[in-house]
């Protein structure tokens, strides 16, 4: 049979019965791409690994969790839901709670969320309201709203979102039939560190690998709370899905890189450029900003000479690394065009186009 989504897919690991309706998107089975470029790291045998979580349907890897949640709520009769959102969560939101035939209320923070995000919560029929605040004003209301009134709360907080999201962690390790060595991820509210942590774990109980790989986390420079251990009241990032001063997951989090012997770090907006292009240019994979964090991230560990000082794990020559791409770059067309040259403008003449070329 076709794939028919995670929930198909990875049913006994997943909260779900014949009960359940399902309410998918055909999500997950994204590509686990060999990074070319990436690989030819100096001083170390490496692969890296990308998983292109920006090719879900809604673009980004919230379909995950989003599939498990929404079909739950559907299936406790819940009537709405509702997030707090940097954009891919409101996205998710509202397309999954369209099939579903749900209202669906998002909350984003006032001019903080890239354009093709907000398109597609308001193109699939939710009801947005920008809040003058930041993404935690946002988490605060709709966490204050859902103790209150009868609306399923769909962000990572809900641990339905979490279940769906380990279903990364499960096809990593059936594609490489083992673990990677290291797991490189962005962070802002932390619940998909979280979950992919619950999966490699979920994996090594049931025999299905034979290690664990150490979770390696990149937040923002201007927006790194973990890092700084404290609150940031006033998150500042170009990576605005990841602008997050407060996250819901972050004991979790923190509990991923410990158990795992990772590290959780941050890098600069220029850094997160860097990779942001270098993944255009040399792997021919666009994301938006806030993943390209965790290649940022994979870059700055090798300047430090990170995996040399690494020993070999499990008696093997080449560490395998994986980096997770989460979400899209057309979710941010803006930030592309403002990040490189603009094209030139020629007359439609014929010699003077070739002489541009160069030919
Ligand atoms: N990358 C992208 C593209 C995201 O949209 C997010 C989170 C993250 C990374 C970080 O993941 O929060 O699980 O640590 N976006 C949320 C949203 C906050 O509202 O769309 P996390």
């Amino acid at each position: 049979m076709s794939y028919q989504g995670v929930i198909k897919r990875y049913r006994w690991y997943l909260p779900v019965s014949e009960k359940t309706p399902i309410i998918t998107l055909q999500e997950g089975n994204t590509p686990l791409v060999l990074a070319q470029s990436l690989s030819k790291m100096p001083g170390k045998n490496v692969e890296v690994y990308l998983k292109y979580e920006g090719l879900n349907p809604s673009g980004s890897f919230k379909d995950r969790g989003m599939t498990v949640a929404v079909s739950k709520a559907k299936e406790e009769r819940a009537q709405a839901v509702i997030c707090a959102s940097t954009g891919n969560t409101s996205a998710s939101a509202a397309a999954y709670a369209a099939v579903a035939l749900m209202k669906c209320v998002v909350l984003i923070p006032k001019g903080s969320i890239a354009l093709g995000k907000l398109a597609q919560a308001l193109i699939h029929g939710a009801q947005v309201i920008a809040i003058d605040g930041n993404f935690d004003d946002c988490l605060e209301l709709v966490r204050q709203i859902t103790k209150e009134y009868p609306i399923t709360l769909v962000n990572s907080l809900n641990p339905n979102r979490i279940e769906g999201q380990k279903t990364a962690a499960f096809e990593i390790c059936d594609v490489l039939a083992e673990a990677p060595d290291y797991h490189f991820i962005p962070v802002g509210n932390a619940g998909n560190i979280t979950a992919y942590w619950k999966g490699y774990q979920e994996y090594k109980k049931i025999g299905r690998i034979k290690h664990l790989p150490k979770m390696c986390g990149f937040q923002a420079e201007g927006a790194a709370p973990i890092v700084r251990k404290q609150v940031v009241k006033d998150p500042q990032t170009l990576a605005t899905a990841i602008k997050i001063g407060n996250p819901a997951s972050w004991k979790a989090a923190e509990a991923a890189r410990d158990e795992s012997g990772g590290l959780i770090d941050l890098v600069s907006d220029q850094e997160i450029i860097s990779a942001y292009k270098l993944l255009a240019a040399q792997e021919g994979i666009f994301v938006e900003p806030a993943s390209a964090a965790s290649v940022a991230g994979l870059l700055k560990l090798a300047k430090n000479n990170y995996f040399c000082k690494q020993k070999t794990i499990n008696n093997k020559q080449t560490l395998r690394i994986v980096c997770v791409l989460t979400g899209h770059g057309l979710k941010d067309p803006e930030r592309a065009i403002a990040s490189i040259e603009q094209p030139k403008v020629l007359p439609a003449n014929l010699k003077t186009v070739i002489k541009e070329i160069g030919l």
